[in-house]
């Protein structure tokens, strides 16, 4: 199949890129010239483990290329994927359909022979009939079918999941634009992919819902931890003993500072926008959406109370700033909330994160960041460890007793045990333990 992928950001890229590893013949197109250019040239514009290699793979055996070309990508494809970024529009909490809508309409100019245009952003439901009502306006004879196929990948793993999905949405509202998207998927549902062939409509929501009920996982635990907090109990044990209740599952209940990212953000406001807008409001994820909110802002507050009621003047080392371990990403990540209200409290925070730093040094003004966690600790009052990065699990903690100034502690993450943290002579804040 010759596959165009418009949009080579984090789910474009990996997806393209794990397209032609399937055999598929992939251009991925993008309009940022320096991203093109950086592919181009065997440079990745992100950080995602495995990827580099399975781009140089698929380049050097010619099944793999990028472009800024978008007119000369299209002629030819058999599908058109739109993976272009849908943040939340500013002030609203909708999704932001611009870069969607832009796209279809500069690739229906193009159009030759008959090609699926598939929606893989995360968009609401109906974008898909506004495509193809793009789509006709410029091609009123039709040639085109549109197709939804939400992405489920996580940034950090997200070769693996895409190439071992759980499994895959596709919504089709015609037999051709099925045929299409089981050809492109056939050899993961060889590799016993299941491939979920629903309406076009229910495709856009399963995306959202999958979202928001992740999301509502999460602030359930970090609810649960406040109170363990309160009744002396352990939210670790807590998330074990229901976890092992096969109709919860242990994923997605590990306490911490509430969640972040590209994704359950905006994806959670837009469902609550959509389901308003549709007379039937979703009064769950708008408490799940509040509740996050406040978290981050109470994070702050832990670490400032377990420095005694104040920060003024205290140097701050924190591990960690994106919004989870082994990806760079740093949209909506808990740290942008945190470490200005350190920093509006008065201290001086140093930061170090093993992949974060370049993008996060210009979302957060003032922070000294640190090639390596042990300078980023020297002379520090406290330490607060955000992201639970592998390397920081087993710190030479004798070492940082012996370089930080103070011996205040706050694991966000959980990644210490209390006892032995208190044996070393730290004091030693956890998330509901
Ligand atoms: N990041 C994730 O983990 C993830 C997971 C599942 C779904 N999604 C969804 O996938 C979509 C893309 O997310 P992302 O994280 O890859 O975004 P991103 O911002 O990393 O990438 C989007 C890319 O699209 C490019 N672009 C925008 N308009 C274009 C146009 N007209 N022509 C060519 N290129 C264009 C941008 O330059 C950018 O490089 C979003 O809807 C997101 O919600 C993301």
């Amino acid at each position: 199949m010759r596959i165009t992928m418009i949009g080579s950001g984090y789910v474009g890229l990996v997806s393209g890129a794990c397209f032609a590893d399937f055999g598929h013949h992939v251009v991925c197109v993008d309009k940022d010239e320096a991203k093109v250019e950086a592919l181009l040239a065997g440079r990745m514009p992100i950080y995602e483990p495995g990827l580099e290699a399975l781009v140089a793979r698929n380049v050097e055996e010619s099944r793999l290329s990028f472009t800024t070309d978008l007119a000369a990508s299209v002629p030819g494809a058999d599908a058109i994927f739109i993976a272009v970024g849908t943040p939340t529009r500013r002030g609203t909490g909708h999704a932001d359909l611009t870069y969607v809508y832009a796209a279809t309409r500069e690739l229906a100019e193009h159009l030759d022979g008959h090609t699926v245009v598939v929606t893989k952003s995360t968009v609401p439901v109906g974008t898909g009939d506004e495509v193809e009502r793009i789509l006709g306006e410029v091609r009123p004879e039709g040639g085109f079918s549109v197709a939804s196929n939400p992405e489920f990948l996580r940034e950090g793993a997200a070769i693996q999941d895409f190439k071992h999905p759980d499994r895959i949405v596709v919504g089709v509202e015609d037999e051709r634009a099925r045929t299409v998207m089981a050809e492109i998927y056939r050899p993961l549902h060889l590799n016993q992919g299941p491939l979920m062939f629903t309406r076009r409509r229910t495709a856009e929501l399963i995306k959202y819902a999958a979202n928001a009920f992740l999301a509502t996982k999460i602030t359930f635990i970090n609810e649960m931890a406040d109170l363990c907090e309160q009744v002396g109990a352990d939210v670790q044990d807590v998330a074990r003993g229901i976890g092992l209740d096969k109709r919860i599952g242990p994923k997605f209940l590990n306490a911490g500072p509430g969640y972040g990212g590209s994704c359950f953000p905006k994806d959670t406001l837009a469902l609550v926008k959509t389901a308003r807008d549709a007379g039937a409001p979703t009064r769950i994820v708008e408490t799940v959406v509040e509740v996050n909110d406040a978290r981050k802002r109470a994070m702050a507050d832990k670490v400032i109370a377990a420095c005694g009621g104040s920060v003024e003047g205290k140097r701050i080392a924190v591990l960690g700033v994106t919004f989870k371990p082994n990806t760079d990403d740093m949209r909506d990540a808990p740290s942008l909330v945190i470490l200005p209200a350190l920093q509006a409290a008065g201290a001086e925070v140093h930061a170090h994160d093993p992949e974060g730093t370049e993008q996060a040094r210009p979302l957060l003004p003032g922070v000294v960041f640190h090639e390596g966690p042990y300078d980023c600790l020297e002379g520090a009052d406290a330490l607060v460890i955000i992201t639970e990065w592998e390397r920081f699990r087993a710190l030479d903690l004798e070492r940082i007793r012996g370089t930080m100034a103070g011996h205040v502690v706050v694991d966000l993450r959980n990644i210490y045990r209390g006892e032995r943290m208190g044996e070393l002579g730290f004091a030693y804040t956890s998330v509901g333990r």
